[in-house]
C-alpha cells in the first residue's frame, strides 16, 4: 500500500487592525525606534483591542484558509489549534474557533508548542490524514500575546505582536509535506516563560502583583539556541526528504528576530533573497508566525508550485521544528 501525501489545500491570515509602531512604544518605555529596528529588524506589531481572545483572531484566519481550500466549514474532521494564549484555560481554544466558524463536525484540540506551535500542528495533522483517520484537518497558529505581556518591561514588550494563520491540509496526489522534523529540550524550559496562572502557581494577589502572569525571558541565551535549534532541524528535514539546501526556492524562518533569521541563513548558506521576512510589519507573532509568512510569501508570487520550500521555528520549551514541502 503506498504511503498517503498531504498538502495544504488552502491558507488564511489575520492579524489585528491596531498598529502599535515603535515610536508609540518610546513613549511607554524607555526605548527607540533606532534600538529596535537595528536590534531586532522590528518596525511596527499589530495588537488586538483588550477582550479579544485568541479564537476571534484564529476563526477569521480559519474561515479564509477554508474558503481557499474550496471546502466548507462542515466537511473539516479535525481542528489542531497551535497555540499557548488560548482564550481560557478550558475549554480548548480549537473548541471556540469550531464555535465561531460553525464547523461542526470537526473534533477539535490545542497544541502546545509555544512559537513552534503551526510547525507542530502541521505535523500532527498530516499523521491524522496518512493514517486514515481524517480527509481534511484544519491547523491553526494563533496567539495573542500582548495579554501577557509586561508593557513595563523594554528587553520583552518590544518584540511580540498578535495574529493568526491557518492552513487546511488534504491528501495530495503529487508533492505536498515531505519531511518533517520536530525536538525539544526541556533543560531550557525556564529561559522562556509564563511563570503564573498554571496549575502549580494559580493566580493569587502576589503573583499578580509580582508580574508573574507576564512572559520572561533570558534573551541572549534564547538567541543562541534558537540560531543552532533551527539551523540543525533544516539541514536534517533537508536530508530527510532528499532535498539539497540549494534547492529550497523560499525560506521561512521564525520571525523573532532579524539578526537570527540572518544568522540561520548564513549558517545555511541560503541567499538573502531566498529568505522570507516580515517582522517588520508583525514582530514575532508566536504561532502564527511561520503561517503568516507562508500565506504572504505564497500571495506576493515568492512560491510558485512544484516550488521545495523550508519552514523553520523555535520557541519556548524550548522547542524548534522544520518542515520540507512541494508547493
Ligand atoms: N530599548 C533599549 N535598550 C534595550 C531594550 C530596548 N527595548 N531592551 C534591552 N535593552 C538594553 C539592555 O538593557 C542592555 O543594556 P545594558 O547593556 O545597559 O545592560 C542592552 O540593551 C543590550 O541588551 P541585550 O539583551 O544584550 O540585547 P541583545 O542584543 O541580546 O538583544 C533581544 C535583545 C532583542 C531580546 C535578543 O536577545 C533576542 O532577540 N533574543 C531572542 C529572543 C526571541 O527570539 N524570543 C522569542 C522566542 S519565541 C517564543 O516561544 C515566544
Amino acid at each position: 500500500m503506498s504511503v498517503k501525501k498531504v498538502g495544504i489545500a488552502g491558507l488564511g491570515f489575520y492579524v489585528p487592525e491596531k498598529v502599535v509602531t515603535n515610536h508609540d512604544l518610546e513613549k511607554m518605555v524607555e526605548t527607540t525606534d533606532e534600538w529596535i529596528r537595528t536590534r531586532t529588524g522590528i518596525h511596527e506589531r499589530r495588537i488586538a483591542e483588550k477582550g479579544t481572545g485568541t479564537s476571534a483572531l484564529a476563526a477569521k484566519a480559519a474561515v479564509q484558509a477554508i474558503g481557499n481550500a474550496h471546502l466548507k466549514p462542515e466537511d473539516i474532521e479535525l481542528i489542531i489549534a497551535g497555540t499557548t494564549t488560548p482564550d481560557m484555560p478550558l475549554p480548548s481554544c480549537a473548541c471556540f474557533i469550531q464555535q465561531k466558524i460553525g464547523a461542526k463536525n470537526a473534533a477539535a484540540f490545542d497544541l502546545g508548542a509555544a512559537c513552534a506551535g503551526f510547525v507542530y500542528a502541521l505535523a500532527a495533522g498530516e499523521q491524522f490524514i496518512k493514517g486514515g483517520m481524517y480527509k481534511n484537518v484544519l491547523v491553526i497558529g494563533a496567539d495573542l500575546i500582548s495579554s501577557y505581556i509586561d508593557w513595563t518591561d523594554r528587553s520583552t514588550c518590544v518584540l511580540f505582536g498578535d495574529g493568526a494563520g491557518a492552513a487546511v491540509l488534504t491528501e495530495t496526489k503529487s508533492g505536498g509535506i515531505l519531511s518533517s522534523v520536530l525536538g525539544s529540550d526541556g533543560k531550557y524550559a525556564e529561559l522562556l516563560k509564563i511563570g503564573a496562572g498554571g496549575s502549580k502557581s494559580p493566580a493569587t494577589n502576589e503573583t499578580v502583583n509580582a508580574k508573574d502572569h507576564c512572559l520572561k525571558m533570558s534573551g541572549g541565551e534564547v538567541f543562541k539556541l534558537a540560531v543552532r535549534g533551527m539551523s540543525d532541524a533544516v539541514k536534517k528535514c533537508c536530508e530527510m526528504a532528499g532535498v539539497r539546501l540549494e534547492d529550497i526556492k523560499c525560506f521561512i524562518p521564525h520571525q523573532a528576530n532579524q539578526r537570527i533569521i540572518d544568522a540561520v541563513g548564513e549558517r545555511l548558506g541560503l541567499p538573502a533573497e531566498k529568505v522570507f521576512v516580515n517582522l517588520q510589519k508583525y514582530g514575532n507573532t508566536s504561532a502564527a508566525s511561520c503561517a503568516i509568512g507562508l500565506y504572504e510569501a505564497v500571495e506576493q508570487g515568492r512560491i510558485k508550485r512544484g516550488d521545495k520550500i523550508c519552514l523553520a521555528t523555535f520557541g519556548s520549551g524550548l522547542v524548534w521544528g522544520a518542515m520540507v514541502i512541494e508547493w
